[in-house]
């Protein structure tokens, strides 16, 4: 499973990918209006800094204004993938980019069916939120497991991209329902490397190897 960050911080985004840790990165406008920053600056610099695929959501809400501004994004960089709402105007904004080769992440997805009607329209992702749906209640592992099926069903390419991820749990359970990739804050990708037994046993490990008075070097 992939993981992308699910930021727009840069430095946030700089220390995943020196750990080696990073193959994308998705925004919104919530994460742009966070950082302060302009979006088009913001969306250049991150592309420039990953290899992988950079989301950058449009705006507009109808599918003219749609495709002119995933047009003007996708000239940022090669690596810019579209994000558009899962709506009916959307989902043709999708069609569009597709035939023009354009990568697309199809996102606020929450339903098996929307997902189903992103891969007929050709969507690069679906991003199908897990958090949100655990807020209302609802399992939002249910719902990637039921886009598997139904993409592995009809051999749909559309990659599986969990989203609203908020918890190690969250990615462990997207991993074992089949999603291609999870997008993560990066304060929980870094914390999936932490476990209070390898901090204990690095403590003990150290006393003793100091009671040895060798060094390696
Ligand atoms: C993904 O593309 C979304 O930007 C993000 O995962 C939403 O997460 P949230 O529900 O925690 O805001």
């Amino acid at each position: 499973m992939k993981f992308f960050a699910d930021t727009a911080v840069i430095a946030e985004i700089r220390e995943l990918h020196d750990y080696g840790l990073l193959d994308g990165v998705t925004t919104n406008p919530s994460l742009i209006a966070k950082s302060g920053r302009d979006f088009k600056e913001v969306i250049a610099e991150i592309a420039a800094l990953v290899d992988g695929p950079v989301s950058a959501e449009v705006a507009a809400l109808d599918f003219p204004g749609m495709v002119a501004e995933g047009e003007h994004l996708a000239q940022i960089a090669p690596n810019v993938v579209i994000k558009l709402p899962l709506t009916l105007d959307g989902l043709r904004a999708c069609r569009h980019f597709a035939a023009k080769g354009i990568q697309t992440n199809v996102t606020l997805c929450f339903t098996a069916n929307q997902a189903l009607l992103a891969a007929k329209a050709g969507a690069t992702y679906i991003s199908p939120f897990v958090g949100r749906l655990d807020d209302i209640n609802l399992d939002g592992m249910d719902l990637i497991r039921d886009i598997r099926q139904i993409y592995d069903n009809y051999g749909f390419e559309t990659q599986i991209l969990a989203a609203s991820v908020r918890t190690a749990n969250h990615v462990k359970e997207a991993a074992l329902a089949g999603a291609d990739v999870a997008t993560v804050p990066a304060a929980v990708i870094k914390g999936l490397a932490a476990h209070v037994l390898t901090d204990k046993g690095l403590e003990q490990f150290a006393k003793d190897w100091a009671k040895t008075g060798q060094s390696i070097l």
